[in-house]
């Protein structure tokens, strides 16, 4: 908070009683250090200069000086902190439910699958494996990050809802927010032997409708430009639900836009929702399906719709209005990144790997005494797999990716034998990003006996792959955070 004031009054000048004329380093609550001569100050009196001293400026800059005021006003009664605060919930995201009463089985299905990495005759099976383990845990809520659907069919809105109603009853909260797949999605498809058959899917209404019970009926603000809310799961935790998917602009019989992209009064409505956090004293994270900032090197060129647009402006108003916590999905990974600046502000990124992709994982976070502790778990048998759940689900989704990226590759005449060896790499980064805590490797890329097309052919996804094998820091499964400062706690 004091790196918020710090930002608002810099580039305001103003002589103080002991002749320093430049703004100085902020202490302790209620403290400065001057440059000058190093003394710490009262914060109070020079608040109340800088208004006198900069009157018209601050008129210029009302709604934002309205904010760090009400920010200031916290400095009397404690810091925007975690510290006191309790929090115990879990998240898992993009379920990708797929109802089975849409088909499992004939060829226009395996068509489909062979084009997808997902687990969708299992996700039934892996969604009431989550829910038991939430239901059994001592979690207090459940997030989930969007892609409730398989492309958005009501059917399976419908049942996917009625089945994360169970776990109300069993008296967890559940919060939900949806993915690029979940509304007016003109894919939304049933496969029946060699057919597939266009569904009813969900308009924004009919979303809301379906998942009234999870967030938006008890919110204690609602965005009228998108369907992002905010509640309060425990006394004085502020949840923000955010919505960045792009369903308005998707058009009937395409495919839906991947892409996310925050509306401009959408980032007005979370940044009054912040001025309201910091009167009402409450503390804030968030939760979304785009990431919010980049998971390895490079991740906004390579897939830049898996980061929501402007990730860099954003992730920074996001930090300066006091959300420094953000958990995310879409890109069906676990990892957790930071992105620091150099002032010590800090924004991670936790993302949560799919439930219907290998590693199938569930998060279980802690927040006490201003340190949040995750730990990741992973759903290794399903009455479908009792024994070989795990070997099965990392070869199946190997095998997607790999599959794709050869039939790429043979498509622009690369001999099977090289476009083999070269997928199977592909498949291999993939694997090492989605299971999160990426070992190093000696050699990213091995392309050796590989003809020279094949070499050429690669040089435009060496970067990724090596990125893909790059872990960025903080570990990504299993994670203590002091939430003051963004450093993990070994
Ligand atoms: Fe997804």
């Amino acid at each position: 908070m004091e790196k918020i004031l710090a930002r608002q009054v810099m580039h305001m000048t103003v002589s103080f009683d002991h002749g320093c004329s430049e703004w100085c380093r902020f202490g302790p609550i209620c403290q400065i250090t001057c440059k000058c001569d190093g003394k710490k100050r009262d914060l109070t009196f020079y608040i109340i200069l800088i208004t006198i001293a900069n009157y018209r400026e601050i008129m210029k800059m009302r709604r934002t000086i309205i904010l760090s005021l009400a920010l200031c006003a916290l400095f009397f009664q404690g810091a925007i902190s975690l510290s006191g605060q309790t929090a115990h919930f879990m998240v898992f995201s993009d379920p990708h439910y797929y109802d089975p009463s849409l088909g499992t089985e004939g060829p226009a299905f395996e068509e489909y699958l062979d084009g997808d990495r997902k687990l969708l005759k299992e996700s039934r099976e892996l969604l009431i494996e989550a829910l038991v383990r939430v239901g059994n845990s001592d979690a207090e809520f459940v997030l989930i990050p969007g892609d409730m659907t398989k492309d958005g069919t009501k059917v399976s809105h419908e049942m996917l809802a009625a089945l994360i109603s169970e776990l109300e009853v069993k008296g967890k909260k559940v919060y939900v927010v949806p993915g690029n797949h979940d509304i007016n999605n003109g894919h939304s498809y049933a496969y029946k032997g060699d057919q597939e058959i266009l569904m009813e899917n969900v308009n924004p209404f009919q979303y809301l409708e379906i998942y009234h019970e999870f967030g938006y009926s008890e919110a204690l603000h609602k965005d009228g430009y998108s369907l992002s809310y905010v509640v309060e799961p425990v006394d004085g935790l502020w949840v923000l639900g955010l919505d960045a998917c792009r369903y308005l602009e998707n058009e009937p019989g395409h495919h839906p836009i991947t892409d996310g992209a925050f509306k401009k009064e959408t980032l007005e409505w979370v940044e009054s929702v912040a001025e309201m956090a910091a009167q009402e004293n409450k503390t804030m994270i968030a939760f979304m399906h785009h990431g919010i900032i980049e998971h390895y090197q490079k991740q906004n060129r390579f897939f830049g719709e898996y980061v929501v647009d402007k990730h860099k402006r954003v992730s920074k108003q996001f930090t300066s209005l006091g959300i420094n916590v953000v958990f995310t999905g879409h890109y069906h990974a676990q990892d957790i990144t930071k992105k620091e600046w150099n002032n010590g502000d800090f924004i991670l990124d936790v993302e949560t790997g799919s439930l219907v992709t290998y590693p199938c994982p569930l998060r279980e976070v802690k927040i006490a005494d201003n340190r949040m502790q995750i730990a990741s778990q992973f759903i290794e048998s399903i009455p479908l797999y009792p024994e070989n759940f795990v070997e099965y689900s990392r070869a199946y989704v190997h095998a997607g990716i790999a599959g794709i990226a050869e039939e790429v590759m043979m498509s622009m005449w690369l001999k099977q034998e090289d476009a083999q060896k070269l997928s199977g790499q592909i498949g291999d980064a993939f694997i090492a990003h989605y299971e999160g805590d990426e070992p190093a490797v000696d050699r990213y890329l091995d392309v050796s006996g590989v003809g020279l097309l094949g070499r050429l052919m690669i040089l435009t996804k060496r970067r990724l792959i090596k990125e893909l094998h790059t872990d960025l820091p903080p570990a990504d499964n299993d994670v203590v955070i002091d939430l003051s400062t963004g450093k993990v706690i070994e």
